[in-house]
């Protein structure tokens, strides 16, 4: 389905998004986030699917931890009363290759921390990283990595142990431990003929690497953040360890070489790699701060503003939200549509987030195109969100306020 010219009361009806990066928090990690509130979260985003990512605790990296983290999501949607789809990674893990090609029937892809992150879960040596390849490939499996070279980063933490401002965070975790990563997995992906999924990429090597992949007939695909498209290096001077995330912020030249990639089908997805943490846990000082911020609430606004002002076209962000992670995850198709006001503009605050964590680095923005109604599988959900004005005034309308759709 591509946008309907239909007239919905002047609303325009799009394909509902597919959020191929989210950590939705459970199990382990439920004082962020749980799947009550993130459903409620994405459908506020237009967001019908996830996939969600392993570093849970415990993490998901057994056929075991998959039966009982899908036990678990699908109650706590149940609870929700909201049947968001998703699908789920499996973690990479040493001790448990011996599961990759049981997992292939039931997880999205296979997930490789190349680099350590949040959670433990970290594939640091040559042999092992080949044989997870290997393994995936035969499996006939997606490889989806965290391309960030871990000696690297293991030498940086050395050499700036200590620093507290946390624009360091950038050069503690340099452009050249992901471009030395992207080069290994792109490497490892021709040779075991594997399709490759890279995660956040977020430099303009990055961007010439993946780009001659494909050239060369790789089947490499990649994904840009929310956040490494909307955010900089410079947006550390306001909000410190919030916008601390990994891979970390980088230049506005690197900004626009994603823009480029994103224009010209380099880039794939936009995923929002919702990570949240709750303020106390982010206000913690540079060094103790999580890596991590929240974003499913925010991509759709952020990008049809961004439609607005011509960085790219309406049918374009479609194919990155929709059609291309539907086609490279081997997703069902599904007629879930969300119908979009394109001139409302609203500005960003707190107090609209659904997600637990209650905070938003896009604070103060005002952006003009938000989603008003999500279909998801048949039911209408309309949106109910508190602008600046209403803020003082009212709270939100409760569940199933309003008639046959109800207020999320
Ligand atoms: O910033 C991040 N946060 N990057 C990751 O790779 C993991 C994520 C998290 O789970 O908090
Ligand atoms: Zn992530």
């Amino acid at each position: 389905m591509t946008r309907s010219e239909l007239d919905f009361g002047g609303l325009t009806a799009i394909p509902a998004l597919i959020d191929p990066h989210v950590h939705f928090r459970a199990p382990g990690g439920e004082q962020k986030e749980d799947w009550e509130t993130a459903s409620v979260a994405a459908i506020h985003g237009g967001i019908t699917t996830v996939l969600d990512m392993p570093n849970n605790t415990p993490p998901c990296t057994t056929l075991r931890a998959v039966e009982e983290k899908k036990k678990l999501i699908d109650a706590q949607l149940k609870s929700a009363d909201i049947p968001l789809r998703y699908g789920l990674y499996f973690g990479a893990d040493k001790d448990h290759f011996d599961q990759i090609s049981g997992a292939s029937g039931s997880c999205v892809a296979l997930k490789i921390f190349m680099g350590c992150s949040t959670g433990g879960l970290v594939i640091d040596d040559d042999e092992a990283l080949d044989e997870a390849f290997r393994l995936a490939a035969e499996a006939n499996m997606l490889v989806a990595v965290h391309a960030e070279d871990e000696a690297l980063l293991a030498r940086k933490r050395e050499e700036f142990a200590g620093a507290s401002d946390p624009a360091v965070h950038s050069q503690m975790r340099p452009k050249e431990a992901a471009i030395r990563a992207t080069t290994k997995a792109i490497a490892l992906a021709r040779k075991h003929g594997a399709r490759l999924y890279i995660l956040h990429m977020s430099t303009l090597e990055e961007v010439a690497l993946v780009r001659a992949a494909k050239q060369e007939g790789l089947q490499v695909y990649a994904e840009a953040t929310t956040h490494h498209l909307f955010l900089s290096e410079d947006d550390y001077a306001e909000f410190g360890t919030l916008v601390q995330m990994n891979p970390p912020l980088r230049s506005k030249e690197d900004q626009e070489a994603l823009w480029e990639g994103i224009r010209d089908g380099t880039i794939d997805t936009i995923g929002t790699d919702h990570a949240p943490h709750t303020l106390e846990e982010k206000n913690q000082p540079f060094g103790k701060a999580p890596s991590g911020i929240p974003g499913v609430e925010t991509l759709l606004p952020l990008l049809l503003d961004a439609v607005y002002h011509g960085q790219l076209t309406l049918d374009r962000m479609i194919d990155l939200t929709h059609s291309n992670p539907q086609k490279i995850f081997n997703l069902p198709p599904n007629d879930d549509i969300v119908l979009v006001d394109l001139e409302r503009e609203l500005t960003v605050t707190d107090e609209m987030i659904k997600s637990k964590c209650g905070w938003t680095p896009y604070r103060g923005r005002t952006l003009r195109g938000w989603p008003e109604y999500v279909i998801l599988d048949g039911r209408a959900y309309s949106i109910t969100r508190r602008t600046l004005e209403e803020k003082q005034q009212s709270e939100d309308c409760q569940h199933g306020a309003q008639g046959s759709a109800p207020a999320v």
